[in-house]
């Protein structure tokens, strides 16, 4: 299994690398060229965000500017089955918008009924994401991360390797795609596999959630936007005996973030102890971790702290949907680690010695419980679950 994705994985580096979309072109500024207040690119500028004043720009790379135009052709192209080797999957199945574009499943299957090993993951924000994925830490950009469902064959999810011609020509002969690629692109061929990826990238960079009660308490000035229950849910999430903010701080809740004005990049995975199969700290073959990628035994189970915005609509929970609910997660917290009692995951967690030291575990009386659980649900934002900018143009 580990081998199989690390093949999927330099597959995709060469793409990207094919289709110079590498890691310098695709980031653009150093970090200490985006902190304070300037200098932003013009571009960025020219490109109505619609974002809250509070809120700072994600950084765009250099050779993929924001336009109306591209981000309008990656949104068709995010929704089109045609991205497909069966003509009726795209980005959607998998990323549903009411879901936060999550899936609601534990476990997806690609276009062919291949089960992906691991959960889809939302898709909030994910322009502010420094590390794109539950655990790879060379995954930093959306231009590259988009290859993998289109092209990836461990395992299949929309199955277009070897089919990069056809695709082409599907679009090409499409009237309606002609005119929106050279809209979004000034090249005299604009259909191609790399500008797809650039404008679904830009698509997802307006894929932002803002607009929470929680933000409008927060940031907006409306004390009355989140329950008392709430508020003293928040105090309990950034207190030191719950430990929480630590992983899932700042403006996203997640310590892998980056933005226009962050002053350097921090892309970190933790092992939470979901699992101890071993004894020494095992999990699932098919799903070790960042181990997977450097084959160092101590990433063993490290993974991203995703973003908590819209955690209500977002279930099931972790790397392998194998948490159902929110209460279930809170227990695993409390208990500094999911214990298995039976069955060949079976296993102590609380125990696992690769486990961040910030997983200690904690007791809450059940009005605590209620609180946490408030606070989590005031990050939940109709506007984003519903935005029509963000829907299907085909419906
Ligand atoms: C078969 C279901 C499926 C399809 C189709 C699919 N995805 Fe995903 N998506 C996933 C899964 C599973 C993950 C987690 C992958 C991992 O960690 O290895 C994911 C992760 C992501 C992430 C990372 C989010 C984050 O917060 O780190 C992005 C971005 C993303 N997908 C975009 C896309 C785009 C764009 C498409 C279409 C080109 C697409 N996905 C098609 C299932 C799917
Ligand atoms: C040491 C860092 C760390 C701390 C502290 C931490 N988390 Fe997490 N959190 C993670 C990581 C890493 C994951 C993904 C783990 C996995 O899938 O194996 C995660 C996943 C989650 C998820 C599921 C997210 C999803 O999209 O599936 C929830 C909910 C959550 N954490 C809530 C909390 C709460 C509440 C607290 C405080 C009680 C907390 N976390 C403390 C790192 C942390």
């Amino acid at each position: 299994m580990r081998s199989r994705r690390w093949t999927n994985w330099i597959l995709i580096c060469f793409l990207a690398c094919c289709l110079s979309i590498s890691a310098k072109a695709a980031w653009g500024h150093a970090p200490d060229e985006v902190g304070g207040f300037e200098p932003v690119p013009n571009r960025i500028e020219e490109f109505d965000w619609q974002l809250p004043s509070w809120v700072p720009r994600p950084v765009v790379p250099d050779d993929n500017p924001m336009t109306a135009a591209k981000v309008e052709l990656g949104r068709h192209l995010f929704y089109e089955p045609r991205l497909s080797v069966t003509g009726d999957f795209s980005c959607a199945t998998c990323h549903l918008q009411h879901l936060a574009f999550a899936d609601g499943k534990t476990l997806p299957a690609g276009a062919t009924g291949e089960v992906h090993p691991r959960n889809s993951m939302g898709l909030t924000n994910v322009g502010y994401n420094s590390v794109q994925t539950w655990a790879n830490p060379l995954m930093q950009h959306l231009e590259q991360q988009m290859l993998v469902p289109l092209f990836g064959e461990e395992p299949v999810e929309l199955g277009m390797a070897g089919r990069e011609n056809e695709l082409l020509q599907t679009l090409q002969s499409d009237s309606d795609y002609q005119q929106r690629f050279q809209d979004a692109f000034d090249d005299e061929s604009p259909v191609t596999v790399r500008n797809i990826s650039l404008a679904i990238a830009a698509f997802e960079r307006t894929l932002n959630s803002f607009d929470s009660p929680y933000d409008r308490y927060r940031y907006g000035g409306d004390a009355t936007a989140i329950s008392d229950a709430a508020k003293r849910g928040e105090a309990l999430f950034n207190s030191e005996r719950l430990e929480c903010f630590h992983c899932h701080g700042g403006l996203n809740f997640s310590d892998s973030t980056r933005h226009e004005r962050s002053g350097f990049t921090e892309i970190a995975f933790h092992n939470t102890g979901l699992y101890n199969i071993d004894g020494n700290g095992a999990y699932p073959s098919d799903n070790t971790g960042v181990q997977e990628i450097t084959q160092k035994a101590a990433d063993m189970g490290r993974f991203k702290a995703p973003t908590l915005r819209n955690i209500e609509v977002t279930a099931p929970y972790m790397h392998d949907g194998s948490v159902a609910t929110l209460d279930e997660a809170i227990a695993h917290y409390s208990a500094g680690g999911r214990t298995i009692s039976e069955g060949p995951h079976a296993g102590v967690g609380s125990q696992n010695p690769l486990k961040s030291s910030f997983i200690k575990g904690f007791s809450l009386t059940e009005t605590e419980k209620q609180d946490l659980m408030a606070f989590l649900k005031s990050l939940t934002d109709e506007t984003f679950l519903t935005n029509p900018k963000l829907s299907s143009p085909f419906e």
